[in-house]
């Protein structure tokens, strides 16, 4: 399955990407990482693995969502992309795309979805005071991060946390969570149930084994029971 990793800034997952595709056997080549902003830092990393990348400034387009799209597609067509992987890509994709993408357009949301969608996911999840927290990567669908689920993995929220104790703890998850998701997609181990994406890939269920800590040790039962 020939790949385009979509980008807007840093391109850590893009780069995790990257680093899983060149295992001999991965079943997804990184065919062209495009980003909507020259000055994207993924961009410097891709062309430093040798892979082809590409600029379709969204700003040039203002508000003509639908020719910036065509234009990202026509480089999509140019190198014989089958998969869309959103990486950290900071625009709205219009209907006519995600449907013209659908099943093969993935995107990875740092929060265990349905919850927090949209920006600043890690200082909402602290205000909301989860207790887990986490990241998931799914099928895009016309609503902001909203789409069938294809895996998600889950972290403490651990008492004395920021919000960037909390995103790099995330962050980790989703460099293993990505590149496995994608690579059940690519290989064809997701099976549609209407709306429901079901991995069929040998033991797999959609979740990548997490540090969450071990449970502290129940309290006596004597501490519950109700006197008198
Ligand atoms: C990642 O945390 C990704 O999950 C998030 O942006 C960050 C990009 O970092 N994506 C979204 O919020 C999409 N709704 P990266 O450029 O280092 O991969």
């Amino acid at each position: 399955m020939r790949v385009a990793i979509l980008i807007s800034g840093r391109g850590s997952n893009m780069a995790a990407l990257l680093h899983a595709a060149a295992v001999p056997g991965y079943p997804a080549t990184i065919a062209l990482v495009l980003s909507n902003r020259a000055d994207a830092a993924g961009l410097a990393v891709a062309q430093a693995a040798g892979v082809p990348t590409a600029v379709v400034e969204s700003r040039a387009f203002k508000s003509d969502r639908d020719g910036f799209e065509r234009a990202m597609e026509a480089e999509f067509a140019h190198h014989g992309i089958e998969l869309v992987a959103l990486a950290g890509f900071m625009r709205v994709l219009t209907e006519g795309f995600v449907e013209r993408w659908r099943d093969r357009l993935v995107n990875i949301h740092p929060s265990l979805l349905p919850s927090f969608k949209g920006l600043d996911t890690h200082a909402r999840a602290l205000a909301a005071g989860v207790k887990l927290h986490g990241c998931t990567v799914h099928l895009v669908r016309h609503g902001v991060d909203d789409g069938p689920i294809l895996a998600q993995a889950a972290v403490p929220v651990l008492p004395g946390d920021d919000e960037a104790a909390l995103a790099a703890r995330v962050l980790e998850q989703e460099h293993l969570l990505y590149p496995a998701a994608l690579a059940w997609l690519a290989a064809g181990q997701v099976r549609m149930q209407g709306e429901l994406a079901v991995v069929t890939a040998p033991g797999a269920q959609g979740v990548l084994a997490n540090p969450l800590p071990a449970p502290a040790p129940l309290p006596t039962t004597d501490a519950w029971r109700v006197s008198g």
